[in-house]
C-alpha cells in the first residue's frame, strides 16, 4: 500500500548511502506522529527500529506496508516502563526519536510519560546512543495566564505547573516533567538531546486508529459539539512535524527546544474553515461564550525550525487532507447534498 499523502519533498539525500548504514530507534512508532516519523527516516534512508507495546498487533499493521520497510524497518516490542525492554530496543542505535507518550489526562498515566522518559534516556546512554530527538507539546510552554497578550510564544516560554493542575490539564503536567526529566537526564548522561513542541498536530493519518488531535476536528463536524469554546489554539502538519524530527536530528549543532508550531487561530475561524471546505457536514456555528469579546489568537516564534529549512504547510491543507483521509478509513461518513427533487 502506498499512501496517497505524501512525506518529504525532499526525500531523496545525498549522504543516502551513509544513513543506510545507521540505525535509529523510534519509540511508539506505530501512533500519528510516529509514524510519520518512520516513513519520514526511511523515506530518508535510514535502517529503522520502531518500537510498539505490541508489535504484533494489526493497529501497527500500516508500519510495515510503507516504502522502504520491507529493506529497512523492523519493529519490537517496548514498554517505556520497562527499562531491560528499552535497553534491547536501543541496542546498536546511533539515535532514538522518543515519541511514545500517553495522550490523556488521566493521573494514573503521568508517571508513564515522566518516568518513561527518565527510562528511555538512560537506556539509550547505556547502549551508547549518539543523540536524542524527544517529543515534547505545546501544552508544556503556552498554559500561562500571566503571559501578556502581546508577548510571543517562543522556546523560552513554559506552561504554569500549577495552572495546569489546577484547571486539570494534567497531559500538560506530564509534558513539562517529562521535558524537564529529558533534559536533566541528558545533561547527567552526556547525550546530545534536541526536543520538538509540536502544538496540536493536524493531517492525514497512517495509522487505521482515530488519535486524540483528529479526533479533535472529527467531533466538530460529526456534530458531537454544540458548541466551540471562545479559544485560541496553535496547530500544526503532522508531515512538518516528522519533518521537524529528523531535521533536528540531522543537524549535528541542534540542541535543546524547537517550537512546532504553523499557524493559531481562533475556534471560530477553524470551524469556518471547515464549513468552507466541507459544508455538508453539521459543524456547530454557535460560540460557547455568545456576546463576549473574542479571545485574541496570540504571536509565536518558529523561527528555529524555519532556520534549519522547515517549511510550514497551511492548516486549510492539513484540514483538507486529514478529514479526506478519514472519510476513507471509515471515521467520517461521506455526507453529500440531498439533491432538490424537481416533483414532490
Ligand atoms: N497529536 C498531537 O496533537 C500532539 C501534539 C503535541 C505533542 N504530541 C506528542 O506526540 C507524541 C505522539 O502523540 P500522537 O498524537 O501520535 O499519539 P498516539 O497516536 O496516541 O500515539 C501515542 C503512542 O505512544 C505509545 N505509548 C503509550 N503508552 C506507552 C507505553 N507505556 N510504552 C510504550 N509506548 C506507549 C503508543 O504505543 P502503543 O502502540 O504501544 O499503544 C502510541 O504509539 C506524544 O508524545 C504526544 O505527547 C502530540
Amino acid at each position: 500500500m502506498s499512501s496517497n499523502f505524501e512525506a518529504s519533498n525532499n526525500s531523496s539525500s545525498s549522504n543516502g548511502e551513509e544513513k543506510k548504514r545507521q540505525v535509529v530507534c523510534v519509540t511508539g512508532a506505530g501512533g500519528f506522529i510516529g509514524s510519520w516519523v518512520v516513513k519520514e527516516l526511511l523515506l530518508r534512508g535510514y535502517r529503522v527500529r520502531g518500537t510498539a507495546r505490541d508489535p504484533a498487533d494489526s493497529k501497527n499493521a500500516h508500519l510495515l506496508e510503507l516504502e522502504g520497510a520491507e529493506e529497512r524497518l523492523s519493529l519490537c516490542r517496548a514498554d517505556v516502563l520497562d527499562a531491560g525492554s528499552l535497553r534491547a530496543a536501543f541496542s546498536g542505535c546511533d539515535g532514538v526519536f522518543h515519541v511514545a507518550s500517553p495522550v490523556s489526562n488521566d493521573p494514573d498515566l503521568v508517571p508513564v510519560a515522566v518516568e518513561g522518559t527518565r527510562n528511555v534516556i538512560n537506556a539509550a546512554a547505556d547502549m551508547g546512543v549518539r543523540r536524542v530527538v524527544f517529543t515534547s507539546s505545546y501544552g508544556a510552554v503556552h498554559m500561562n495566564p500571566s503571559r501578556s497578550p502581546d508577548a510571543v510564544l517562543d522556546e523560552s516560554c513554559w506552561s504554569d505547573y500549577e495552572f495546569c493542575k489546577q484547571t486539570d490539564n494534567l497531559y500538560c503536567c506530564a509534558k513539562m516533567m517529562a521535558e524537564m526529566t529529558a533534559t536533566e537526564e541528558a545533561e547527567k548522561r552526556g547525550l546530545e538531546l534536541a526536543v520538538v513542541i509540536p502544538s496540536m498536530t493536524m493531517g492525514p493519518m497512517l495509522q487505521q486508529t482515530l488519535n486524540f488531535s483528529s479526533n479533535h476536528v472529527a467531533r466538530y463536524l460529526m456534530g458531537t459539539k454544540r458548541s466551540y469554546p471562545n479559544a485560541v489554539a496553535a496547530y500544526v502538519d503532522v508531515r512538518d512535524v516528522a519533518r521537524g524530527h529528523v531535521l533536528v536530528y540531522e543537524r549535528p549543532d541542534a540542541r535543546g527546544r524547537y517550537l512546532c508550531i504553523g499557524t493559531v487561530v481562533h475556534r471560530a475561524d477553524l470551524l469556518r474553515m471547515l464549513k468552507d471546505l466541507f459544508p455538508y457536514y453539521p459543524a456547530t456555528a454557535k460560540c460557547e461564550d455568545d456576546g463576549k469579546p473574542m479571545a485574541k489568537p496570540y504571536r509565536f516564534s518558529n523561527q528555529r525550525l524555519k532556520d534549519l529549512g522547515l517549511e510550514f504547510t497551511p492548516l486549510r491543507k492539513s484540514l483538507h487532507e486529514a478529514v479526506l483521509c478519514m472519510q476513507q478509513k471509515g471515521h467520517l461518513p461521506l455526507i453529500y447534498p440531498v439533491p432538490k427533487r424537481a416533483y414532490l
